[in-house]
C-alpha cells in the first residue's frame, strides 16, 4: 500500500494535461468510483489499527493533492481558453453602434464637396471680428441698421470688436490675403441678436462664395448658381434671380429656386409661390475691392451667400430651426447618409 501511494503522489507531482476531456479522463482515474485513491480508502479498512493513524493521514494528503493538482489546471485552462478566443478570427464581431452626422455638417459638406468640384478652395476666418472685417470694409454706411446693437452681439465698443454677422469678413480677409485669381468658399457660424423661433435663431451657419478675377461677368455668377442648384437639388431645377440690395455688392439678387414638392403648382413648403428662396448674391462692388487692395479697374468679381440651415430645411423638410440644436437623438437619427 506505500508503494502505490508513493507512485500516485509521484504521478500527481508530474501530471500536466491541454485539454480538458484528459484532465477529465484523470480525475475519474484517481477519484472515481473505481478510482486508485477510492480504492486505497477501501484497503484502508484492512490496515491495522496501530498504523491507522499514519496511513490515513498519506491517504488524506494524498487526496488533497490530487484535487488541488486538477483544480489548478482547471483554472489555467480556462484563462487559456477565454484568451484563445480574443484570438479567434472567425468568431463573429462586435456590434459597433456607429453615430450619424450632423444635418447641418451633412449640408455643409455636400455645398463644399459641389463647389470644390468647381474649382473652390475652402477657406476659414475667426467668429470674433472687428468692424472694420465685418462692416466697415464691405462698403456698410456707418449709420447701417446692422450695426445696431439690435441685431450685433458687440463684445466691446471702441474699438469695436463683435460676433460676425455674416461670413463675408472672411472675404474681405481672403481679397487681402491673396491675389486674384481668387474662388473660394468660405463655411461658418454667424451669430445675430435674433429673438429664438422656429424660423430664426442667434447661432446659425453660412456658406459664401466670391470668384475674382479679370472680366468676371454676371452670366459667370448666374451660371455657377445653376450648376450648383441642380448638384443640390435634382437635375431639372430652375433658379431664378430677383434684383436684391446689399452693401457689398452691385447689381445684388437674392435666388430662388423652383419648388421640388409641388413642381412649381404651390404648395404650403412654397407658401403656393412654386419658388423657395436659398441666396444672396452679386457682383462685387469696386469699392470693397479698392478697400481690400484688388485693383477694381482689372478685376471684378461675383459673391453669393446662403444659410445653411435654409438648405437643409428645403432638403429634409424641416420645418422648426430649434431641431438643429436641442441634440434629440430621435430627429439626429434619421440622418444616416455617408456623407
Ligand atoms: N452676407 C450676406 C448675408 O449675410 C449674404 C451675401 C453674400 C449676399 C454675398 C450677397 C453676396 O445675408
Amino acid at each position: 500500500m506505500l508503494e502505490k501511494i508513493k507512485q500516485l503522489e509521484e504521478e500527481i507531482e508530474r501530471f500536466s494535461c491541454e485539454v480538458e476531456k484528459s484532465l477529465e479522463d484523470w480525475r475519474i482515474k484517481l477519484l472515481g468510483k473505481k478510482g486508485e485513491i477510492t480504492q486505497l480508502f477501501e484497503e484502508f479498512k484492512n490496515v491495522v489499527p496501530e498504523q491507522k493513524r499514519e496511513f490515513g493521514q498519506r491517504l488524506n494528503n494524498l487526496k488533497n493533492s490530487a484535487i488541488n493538482k486538477i483544480v489548478a489546471i482547471k483554472e489555467k485552462l480556462e484563462v487559456s481558453v477565454i484568451e484563445g478566443n480574443k484570438e479567434d478570427k472567425t468568431r463573429p464581431a462586435e456590434q459597433v453602434t456607429l453615430g450619424t452626422r450632423h444635418p447641418i455638417s451633412l449640408v455643409k459638406r455636400e455645398i463644399t464637396s459641389i463647389f470644390s468640384k468647381l474649382g473652390f478652395t475652402v477657406e476659414e476666418g475667426p467668429e470674433i471680428e472687428d468692424d472694420w472685417h465685418v462692416f466697415s470694409a464691405l462698403n456698410f454706411p456707418p449709420e447701417h441698421p446692422a450695426r445696431d446693437m439690435q441685431d450685433t452681439f458687440f463684445i466691446s465698443k471702441d474699438p469695436d470688436i463683435l460676433l460676425r454677422t455674416h461670413t463675408s469678413s472672411v472675404q474681405v480677409r481672403v481679397m487681402q490675403n491673396q491675389k486674384p485669381p481668387i474662388r473660394a468658399i468660405m463655411p461658418g457660424r454667424v451669430f445675430r441678436n435674433e429673438a429664438i423661433s422656429a424660423r430664426a435663431h442667434c447661432i446659425f451657419h453660412q456658406v459664401e462664395g466670391l470668384y475674382i478675377d479679370e472680366n468676371v461677368s454676371f452670366t459667370d455668377l448666374k451660371q455657377t448658381l445653376l450648376s450648383f442648384a441642380r448638384e443640390m437639388f435634382g437635375e431639372n431645377t430652375e433658379i431664378r434671380l430677383r434684383p436684391s440690395y446689399f452693401p457689398f455688392t452691385e447689381p445684388s439678387a437674392e435666388m430662388d429656386v423652383s419648388c421640388k414638392i409641388c413642381n412649381g403648382a404651390g404648395c404650403n413648403v412654397c407658401k403656393y409661390t412654386g419658388w423657395l428662396e436659398v441666396l444672396g448674391c452679386g457682383m462685387v462692388d469696386p469699392n470693397v475691392l479698392e478697400n481690400c487692395g484688388i485693383d477694381s479697374k482689372r478685376y471684378s468679381g461675383f459673391a453669393f451667400g446662403m444659410g445653411v440651415e435654409r438648405i437643409a430645411m428645403l432638403k429634409y423638410q424641416i420645418k422648426d430651426l430649434r431641431l438643429y440644436f436641442e441634440n434629440d437623438l430621435r430627429f439626429l437619427r434619421q440622418f444616416t447618409q455617408s456623407y
